[in-house]
């Protein structure tokens, strides 16, 4: 068991993210123990982040994901090595077991995957800033900010209060990021959540029983038209007949379904 002060200490110890850029090479620079530490960007997932949004002129934007995903990999290298993160025999994702026993795994969505999401969910609802977009079991909160960075409100709903102190705290660490200053995070069970206000539901639940409950809660109580937006979900619900598949697509070794309730 991991306790909050842990989780919460390392990703503490990594603050005032920036991405600079010298002799052509890619840095990404972060406060650790009072010094600044540097790390060369990988060009590979600068030009992944580029090649997904091969239509957008807003190179402000591309550099802002840029910058948001080398500092993930950077988190997730720091909970590795401090061993929060475990390795978990059904494959090769990090996982965190925050509770053992209760099921109470987080795994986070690969960028890429959270990225294609949301991307999805955007070419459904529009461009409209108004549309709040929830992410159930938001973990570590990477879905819910790539959603303010797209211009969105989002809020995730997350049981544990280590995940939850640690995203609260991701939010303020990024100067260059104040886009994610509007991401909302809720101490709670989604399952007794109000999700009235949204319009487009994101969810990647590890466990098969509880992803196909969630699907059924979501298909029995939000309106006609919700997005909602599937990682590694297949449908096996008895109502799933009342979801619509408008895309699937294979990422990172799981399926995006994106789908809206008829
Ligand atoms: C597989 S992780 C995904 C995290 C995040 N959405 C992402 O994609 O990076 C699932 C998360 O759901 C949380 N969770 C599971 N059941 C929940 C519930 N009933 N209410 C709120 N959070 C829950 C877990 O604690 C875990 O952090």
């Amino acid at each position: 068991m991991f306790g909050v002060d842990r989780v919460f200490g390392i990703v503490k110890q990594l603050s005032g993210f920036r991405l600079t850029e010298s002799r052509g090479k890619l840095l990404l620079q972060w406060q650790k123990d009072g010094g600044i530490l540097t790390r060369e960007v990988e060009r590979k997932t600068s030009d992944l982040i580029a090649g997904l949004l091969v239509n957008c002129s807003d190179k402000v934007l591309i550099q802002k994901l840029l910058l948001l995903c080398a500092a993930y990999d950077q988190i997730e290298k720091e909970l590795l090595k401090a061993g929060v993160i475990a390795s978990c025999e059904m494959g090769c994702n990090p996982v965190y077991d925050l509770d053992p026993g209760t099921g109470c795994l987080y795994v986070p969505t690969p960028f890429i995957a959270g990225l294609r999401s949301m991307l999805g969910i955007r070419d459904l609802v529009g461009a409209n800033k108004e549309v709040e977009i929830a992410d159930l079991g938001s973990g570590l909160g990477l879905p819910v900010f790539l959603s303010t960075l797209l211009g969105f409100c989002a809020t995730g709903f997350e049981l544990s209060p280590v995940l939850m102190k640690a995203t609260r705290h991701i939010k303020t660490v990024f100067p260059d990021l104040p886009e994610l200053g509007k991401a909302n995070f809720i101490e709670a069970d989604f399952f007794q959540a109000d999700l009235s206000s949204f319009k487009a539901i994101y969810t990647f639940l590890w466990d098969n029983a509880l992803r196909e409950q969630a699907i059924e809660d979501l298909i029995s109580r939000m309106p006609s038209g919700t997005v909602v937006c599937g990682y590694g979900m297949t449908n096996k619900s008895p109502n799933g007949s009342l979801l619509n598949l408008i895309r699937s697509e294979s990422v990172s070794g799981r399926k995006i379904s994106l789908c809206r309730r008829i």
